[in-house]
């Protein structure tokens, strides 16, 4: 691949739930960055090029055996390191100062006050509002250093060493309970580091569309398009890059949302003029889903099926090389801290398995980007607000909220309680604040009342989740009288429904879906 030309920023990585927010924030402030696991060789740091390198925090105490710490050598490199918490504790433990556990923990909020205004706190408040989170405290600093900010319980919560470029935070720049914050790492990163902020979607694009043609090469590329942001906007710059040289493939496996696949051939093939192979497989996915009720089984079945389908049609294709991916950067980033047990509950089944079965070579043109950047993105290529702004949507579909056997009529039912919930959230103008808002078909009748007449008819939960990456959510406080528009709506339009039900679970300990 060739390189993003740009200034970049590396983040050792030493476990803490902060340290996306770190890169995310540098990539907000316009320049490019990327998160290593702690102990990454220091001939890969060199490679990499860094303008500057930040320690994130972690979960750690450095006095600890086999605390991890990382190569020595980065504090040799002439390039400018910022240490957040841990690694503040790594900085002065390496450097000869001295760590020890605090009398008191200092967790939350706690008020800085900045005693070097120059480098890192130039134009920040004298008094402004930090975070905390620690336990271990700098009781010496290493030699060099000298003190730049301190809190009520911390004497140092901020030093520094100008001559070797060398500084540290007790305090948690990138969260948003920081005030002055995202000033501290831009201060870091723009005076300190000197980059300037260049790292944006259109210089991005252009870099991609170059890698992309050399990479390929004038070969064939196929791609699942599966309509949610992350494949469109894949299929879309791929598209840009190398033309009709590219093939989607949209396999219908009959488990999609109201209207989905019409909206998607419209999109792209009206739309973009991307080639794109339509595949109704909905009789075959129903068929082998006939009887199944154990969540697992349905995801397998399903995600082979996709696999066998989209192989088939494949293969009609002559000669093709490259299969492109959206992959985005959380599912590569090998870090410490953000392997979440999600995928070990759940089998999630997408396209993973299909470059090795087909023996193709893979194209991840996102690899590098967070999801928000991927919206932009894909703003920037003129896809439509609606892709780009898309709730993620599982690979197995309606399948896995449709509790219990997955039949025609139900989806029929889920399809339509599932598109009012939509359009209701879209009209309150919620739809952006919600990570998901969907409705579960449950395998339980009840007894209801419409006109005289007693009923005994389905139940519909509707689920609304906020989040900001999927592995933790809360169920969202929606409006009661956006709940009542949904319930009566849901009740009066959709025939076989006469009740409905709102999840008030968050996960943890429930999941987002429901099987
Ligand atoms: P759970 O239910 O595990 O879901 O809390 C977390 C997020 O992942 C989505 N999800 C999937 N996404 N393929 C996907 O691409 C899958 O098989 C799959 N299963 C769950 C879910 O919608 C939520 O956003």
């Amino acid at each position: 691949m060739v390189e993003i030309q740009s200034q970049r920023i590396l983040i050792l990585d030493f476990g803490s739930q902060y340290t996306q927010l770190i890169a995310r924030r540098i990539r907000e402030s316009k320049v490019y960055s990327e998160i290593f696991p702690f102990n990454v060789s220091i001939e890969k740091i060199q490679a990499f090029h860094p303008e500057g390198i930040i320690l994130s925090g972690g979960p750690s105490s450095v006095y600890d055996p086999g605390a991890p710490l990382p190569d020595r050598r980065i504090f040799e490199l002439g390039i400018p390191v910022l240490g957040i918490c841990y690694g503040m504790q790594a900085i002065a433990h390496m450097l000869g100062g001295r760590v020890a556990r605090a009398q008191k923990h200092e967790y939350g909020r706690a008020e800085l006050i900045v005693d070097d205004n120059k480098g890192l706190f130039k134009d920040i408040p004298q008094r402004s509002k930090v975070w905390m989170s620690h336990a271990d405290r700098i009781e010496e600093m290493p030699p060099g250093f000298h003190v730049i900010g301190h809190t009520e319980n911390s004497s140092i919560a901020a030093m520094a060493d100008d001559s070797r470029r060398l500084y540290a935070l007790q305090f948690h720049p990138e969260v948003v309970h920081t005030e002055q914050g995202i000033r501290i790492l831009q201060n870091f990163v723009y005076e300190i580091c000197q980059c300037k902020p260049l790292w944006e979607m259109r210089s991005f694009i252009e870099w991609a569309i170059k890698a992309i043609r050399e990479e390929v090469n004038g070969k064939k590329v196929i791609c699942a398009l599966s309509g949610g942001v992350d494949s469109s906007v894949t299929a879309v710059l791929v598209h840009r890059a190398i033309g009709d040289n590219l093939t989607c493939i949209f396999v219908d496996n009959g488990l999609l949302r109201k209207a989905e696949a019409e909206k998607v051939k419209k999109t792209f093939q009206e739309n973009f003029h991307i080639p794109l192979k339509y595949v109704d497989a909905s009789k075959r996915f129903l068929k082998k889903l006939e009887g199944v009720t154990d969540p697992e089984e349905k995801r397998k079945i399903i995600g082979n099926e996709f696999i066998k389908v989209f192989e088939e049609e494949a293969k009609k294709i002559k000669d093709v090389e490259f299969l492109a991916q959206g992959t985005l950067y959380p599912d590569v980033i090998e870090s410490v801290s953000f392997k979440g047990p999600s995928a070990v509950i759940k089998s999630h089944h997408n396209v993973g398995g299909l470059p090795e079965v087909m023996k193709l070579k893979l194209i991840e043109p996102l690899r590098e980007l967070f999801k928000d950047e991927v919206r932009r993105l894909g703003q920037e290529l003129g896809l439509p607000e609606e892709i780009c702004w898309r709730h993620p949507f599982p690979g197995p579909g309606l399948a896995i909220r449709c509790i219990g056997e997955v039949t025609e009529d139900k989806l029929r039912i889920l399809r339509e309680a599932d598109s009012i919930v939509l359009e209701e959230v879209k009209r309150a103008g919620l739809y952006r604040e919600l990570w998901q808002a969907f409705a579960v078909l449950l395998p339980v009748k009840s007894v209801g009342v419409m006109g005289d007449e007693r009923t005994y008819e389905n139940v519909i939960a509707v689920r609304a989740v906020t989040s900001l990456d999927g592995m933790t959510a809360d169920w969202a406080r929606l409006p009661y009288d956006l709940l009542e528009r949904i319930s009566l709506r849901i009740i009066n339009e959709v025939s076989g429904v006469n009740r409905v039900v709102y999840d008030i679970s968050s996960k943890p300990p429930s999941t987002i879906e429901w099987e």
